[in-house]
């Protein structure tokens, strides 16, 4: 996987039938029937190439779902209603911004820009102000420690170990909120600039059910501090972090799974064509 796509499908392959094979041991199961998310905007023949992946990787059944839909069930908003939801989904490659009514996806755009992206801004930062090399797992530590999208009413600090890169030799030196945050700017207007322009794109009956319900974050990334903050700041509305962020997909995923009958009309493609 890379950039929340297929990189290597034989790979991909693999690893799926290897899943499918551990958990049919596991709960004694045979074909099992699999949900996958997708990222909204998937094309027909990638629609395709991920069932038939799955398929050959032992499925009985296949469904898919567009991410952000389900982060947004996985996130307890009632995405079957006639009104409008909001949701922002910052994973590790991608951030998706979905606009949902009806059990459909209304608007939606999506960013390269996410947590992966904001590890190599600590990286390059430190490279930069510091003339250090650390590695992208540090990186990775200081941003979930740090991290923020605006100042801390604490600073808080952390010592870090890389390597110097004028001696070639190991340093440590103390890193502060206050530096990440400068590290994580652009990056991060990059993020609300995106919720913006999904606002804007919205039509205006379901922007004022947002305006009143507020803006959902979910992904790993609505962990940064004060990501909430700055989004509600920039977009006057208010902005709710979901419980759990990082297992909102697959949390959504199961709840379409467990009751299919009802939710399945929200599936982008399924092979049993009557939940359509
Ligand atoms: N507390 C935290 N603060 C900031 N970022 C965090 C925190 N915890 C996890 N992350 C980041 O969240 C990202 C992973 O989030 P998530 O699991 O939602 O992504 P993903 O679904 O794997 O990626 P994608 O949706 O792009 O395919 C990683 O970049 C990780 O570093
Ligand atoms: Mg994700």
């Amino acid at each position: 996987m890379k950039d929340g796509v297929i990189a290597d499908f034989t790979a991909t392959q693999l690893m799926l039938k290897n899943i499918i094979g551990k958990v049919g041991k596991r709960y004694n199961i045979g074909r099992p029937r699999v949900v996958v998310g997708v990222p909204s905007g998937i094309t027909e023949v990638e629609e395709r190439a991920v069932e038939e992946a799955v398929m050959q990787a032992g499925a009985r059944e296949v469904y898919l779902i567009e991410e952000p839909m389900a982060a947004a069930i996985g996130a307890s908003l009632d995405v079957g209603e006639p009104s409008g939801n909001i949701i922002v989904d910052i994973g590790g490659g991608t951030t998706e911004v979905a606009v949902i009514s009806l059990g459909g996806i209304v608007v939606s755009h999506s960013l390269r820009v996410a947590g992966d992206e904001l590890d190599e801004d600590i990286v390059n930062y430190i490279k930069r102000e510091l003339n250090l090399a650390i590695g992208a797992t540090t990186a990775e530590q200081v941003k979930i420690q740090l991290g923020c999208a605006m100042p801390l009413m604490t600073e808080m600090s952390m010592e870090i170990r890389g390597r110097d890169l004028t001696t070639g030799l190991p340093r440590n030196v103390t890193v502060t909120s206050t530096q990440i945050e400068e590290a994580l700017k652009e990056s991060i207007s990059k993020i609300v600039e995106i919720v913006k322009l999904t606002l804007e794109k919205t039509p205006p009956e379901l922007a004022a059910d947002i305006m009143e319900k507020g803006i959902v974050l979910a992904g790993g990334g609505a962990l940064i501090k004060n990501l909430d903050k700055l989004i509600s700041q920039e977009t006057d509305m208010p902005v709710y972090v979901a419980d759990e962020p990082l297992d909102c997909v697959v949390r959504g995923a199961g709840k379409v799974l467990e009751d299919i009958e009802r939710l399945g009309r929200v599936l982008v493609n399924a092979r049993n064509k009557k939940y359509r």
